[in-house]
């Protein structure tokens, strides 16, 4: 019942995002430069409560536009209506419906889904990951020098030691790709079936990688902040690696 809810959910935001790609539709600008919400974004979102309401009405449920619907459960479904809305609103199908579920404060599930990408992820706790219903599994890299990696920018920029462009200068003066795609739930994901060997990000909401976490983990990757403790949604950075270079990203990021 709950991964089918899960699936039906995620497949009604994404019929709302093919509805609206590449028409004219509403862009307003939240918090910061550039930082979009579109018609799009609300109409997803409506969409996914809608199933979500229709079989767990009782859930607690965080959705990025909408914010909380406080609920006294145990249960949490944390969404982000079009990860990518940047790349949304600019035609660019680098974009996707993210859907994690919390119960007691654990990710015990989640779905990223690319509509035009046609690429549906899933994660169960304890039960692996797959792309389009087929297993995946992170790369079998094991030096940053040989990896690819995938980072993202924060809206308004972070003026820290260490910051966004200091540490993907650092990278790429070594050599190293770096990729920016826009969607951090598709950078997570593609780390997950392999294509990246790692990922990090300054400052991540929880809805960016509610799903994304557990994708990488059950894949049998690793997700810690960027010092190598346990990974919590609700604080900033995150670094997801295949396991096999997170030692060695560790201190590449610490400079
Ligand atoms: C953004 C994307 C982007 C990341 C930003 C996020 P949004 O989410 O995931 O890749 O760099 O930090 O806020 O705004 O498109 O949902
Ligand atoms: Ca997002
Ligand atoms: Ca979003």
């Amino acid at each position: 019942m709950l991964k089918n809810t899960l699936i039906e959910a995620i497949h009604a935001g994404g019929i709302e995002l093919q509805r609206y790609y590449n028409t004219v539709f509403h862009i307003a600008n939240k918090e910061g430069v550039n930082n979009l919400v579109t018609e799009a974004d609300h109409a997803s979102e409506k969409a996914i409560i809608e199933v979500i309401k229709s079989k767990f009405p009782d859930h607690f449920i965080l959705s990025e536009e909408c914010g909380e619907i406080v609920m006294d459960s145990n249960m949490k479904w944390i969404i982000d209506p079009i990860d990518g809305t940047v790349n949304f609103a600019h035609g660019i199908p680098i974009c996707c419906v993210s859907i994690g579920i919390e119960k007691d404060g654990e990710m015990i599930m989640g779905a990223v889904y690319s509509p035009f990408l046609k690429e549906l992820f899933f994660a169960e706790k304890g039960a692996g990951s797959s792309l389009n219903g087929a297993p995946i599994n992170v790369s079998k890299e094991t030096t940053v020098m040989k990896s690819c990696l995938v980072t993202g920018f924060p809206y308004s920029y972070l003026d820290e030691p260490n910051g966004p462009l200091q540490l993907f200068e650092k990278f790429i003066r070594k050599g190293i790709p770096v990729r920016r795609l826009g969607s951090a739930a598709i950078d997570l994901c593609w780390v997950a079936c392999g294509r990246f060997e790692g990922f990090y990000e300054h400052q991540l909401q929880a809805w960016d990688s509610a799903a994304g976490y557990l994708i990488v983990e059950e894949a049998g990757g690793k997700v810690t902040n960027f010092i190598g403790e346990k990974y919590s949604l609700y604080q900033p950075k995150i670094l997801a690696t295949n396991g096999l270079i997170h030692e060695e990203m560790i201190e590449w990021l610490k400079g």
